[in-house]
């Protein structure tokens, strides 16, 4: 019952958005709304696209605070929130994925003069893929953006996604009047002051109300054309519908101004959905089984160059976890106990007894844990994630100091358990190679090898800008494949087998020859 109880008051969420939408400003709000902070300004800026290099390692030296901002809990009517930030930057995208993984909902921030964009784009499609639901905010109603009603076409055309308009702008740009809340049929009026006062909502069941023209003056009339359009093109809200992703509800606003945000959080905490399932290879997990398990999502080393401690993030999937209790750490088969597992509240840290499906707590790490690792009660069981997408960026990275091979070794197998880079090691030379989706993952590898290993090294290019996963059942075709192309052939960081060539066309081309050998894009094929 205790469990059924903590389970359903859970809504575990992330904001997905292209950079400058307003992810930032609208966390800030909500954070605010949350009481997790008590003024603006607390909530950095993830808006990293802009900065330069340099500007980025400064970030990395604060790399305390932005593990405090890695998970933001707070409460809001009977719910108990958790936002987990993501990286604004595409070159860190993978990472995002892999936050997505431990979310039960998004919430998307569309900027309504840019409308959809790329991150958008990719975001969105890897949230479908996982049946994930997404609530849309449409920010920056007080800019003359785009028409609304084009920007709901852009939705379902550009995202492949059903809408529901729970609410609908009254004007825009400088006659931004308020919207009309579909969900609540009430007018909210807009003010600049960010502020929402009880005057400010008028309660108009029915739209034919003269009190609609008073307040809303000469848009009234254009709202009323709206809405019955958009009620004839548009389904009514279904939250089965929305749970199941196959619809996302929109919302309109103007985070800066407070606007809005307020009512989004209200109808968020209304519909969002608490932890239910996660898929394990094995079999599915229900959140309400009694039995704990959970898997590792992130891992942020070296907080502290003094002390090598790292913090895995763990989501929790089923079952109550409890500190002090002894689990099983599935792939390596061993026991794993903790007597300090973090719960994280906004900027605070704190050492918590037990926590819940749908919470994340962060386990202080010597090493123990890649991304991806179960942890259970005994069952042996491994969550599905998010796979390692076959990069196209390699690079040979090479030790420029003999004296430290140990420290560059260990840094670099690190840092790729962390999932900051692939790491690729060549089967007979030992010459590892990183893979990257952008260039700005070199620069981290580089700067944190020299700040927290106290390696140096060096990036020639490579020839190599494919890869796939190889295995066969056929192990002496496999054997032959791998002596004719010997130095193609690498290990991952999880000693998973990999081909390397120059490009696709070759790539296909040499698998060809050798039928029995299958070949896969995404790490996940086993
Ligand atoms: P991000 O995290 O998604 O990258 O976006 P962020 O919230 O940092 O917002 C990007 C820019 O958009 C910021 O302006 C922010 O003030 C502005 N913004 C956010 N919401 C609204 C809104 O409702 N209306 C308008 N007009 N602007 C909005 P900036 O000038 O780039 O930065 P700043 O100097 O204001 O911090």
């Amino acid at each position: 019952m205790e469990l059924q109880k903590e389970i359903e008051k859970r809504l575990t969420f992330a904001i997905i958005s292209h950079p400058d939408a307003g992810k930032t400003t609208i966390t800030e709000k909500l954070l605010l709304f949350g009481k997790a902070i008590h003024a603006a300004g607390a909530v950095k800026s993830s808006r990293t696209d802009r900065k330069t290099t340099s500007d980025f390692m400064e970030m990395e030296k604060q790399r305390g605070i932005s593990v405090s901002t890695s998970v933001m809990g707070f409460n809001w009517k009977d719910r108990k929130v958790n936002l987990l930030d993501t990286p604004g930057h595409a070159d860190f995208s993978e990472d995002t994925y892999r936050t997505l993984t431990a979310v039960d909902s998004t919430l998307m921030v569309i900027d309504s003069v840019k409308g959809v964009e790329e991150r958008t784009r990719k975001l969105c499609e890897i949230c479908r893929m996982r049946r994930t639901p997404i609530i849309t905010y449409i920010n920056k109603l007080d800019r003359d953006g785009k028409d609304p009603i084009e920007l709901m076409d852009e939705l379902e055309t550009e995202l492949n996604v059903k809408i529901t308009p729970m609410s609908w702008p009254v004007g825009q740009g400088k006659a931004f009047k308020g919207v009309y809340s579909l969900y609540e049929k009430r007018l909210i009026l807009f003010n600049s002051h960010g502020t929402q006062d009880e005057d400010d909502t008028i309660e108009i069941t029915d739209l034919s109300d003269p009190k609609l023209d008073q307040y809303a003056g000469l848009e009234a009339e254009q709202l009323r054309e709206e809405i019955e359009l958009i009620n004839e093109v548009y389904p009514s809200f279904d939250r089965e519908q929305y749970l199941s992703g196959h619809i996302t509800p929109v919302f309109f606003g103007s985070a800066i101004n407070n606007f809005g945000v307020r009512e989004l959080l209200d109808c968020l905490v209304d519909i969002a959905p608490s932890p239910r399932i996660h898929e394990a290879e094995e079999r599915t997990v229900e959140a309400a089984e009694e039995k704990f398990s959970g898997f590792i999502f992130k891992i942020h080393a070296n907080l502290d160059p003094k002390h090598r401690d790292r913090i895995a993030f763990l989501r929790i999937c089923s079952g109550r976890f409890e500190k002090n209790k002894q689990y099983l750490h599935v792939r390596s088969g061993k026991p794993f106990k903790t007597a300090n597992p973090t719960a994280f509240m906004a900027q605070d840290r704190n050492i918590i007894d037990h926590a819940y499906p749908g919470d994340i707590i962060g386990l202080h790490d010597t090493g123990t844990f890649k991304i991806g690792d179960t942890l259970t009660e005994g069952e042996k069981m491994k969550f599905k994630g998010i796979p390692s997408f076959a990069p196209q960026i390699f690079r040979t990275v090479l030790n420029m100091d003999p004296m430290k091979s140990k420290q560059f070794n260990k840094g670099l197998q690190q840092l790729a358990e962390e999932g900051v880079v692939q790491l690729f090691t060549k089967k007979y030379t030992n010459e590892k190679l990183l893979g990257v989706v952008g260039m700005l993952q070199l620069d981290v590898i580089k700067y944190r090898l020299e700040h927290e290993y106290k390696a140096s090294c060096r990036f020639d290019n490579s020839t190599f800008t494919t890869a796939c996963w190889i295995n066969s059942d056929d192990k002496k075709e496999l054997d032959k494949f791998i002596s004719i192309h010997s130095g193609k052939i690498a290990e991952d960081v999880r000693g998973a087998m990999v081909f390397l060539a120059g490009n696709k066309w070759l790539l296909e081309r040499t698998l060809e020859e050798f039928p029995e050998i299958k070949y896969y894009f995404t790490s996940d094929y086993e």
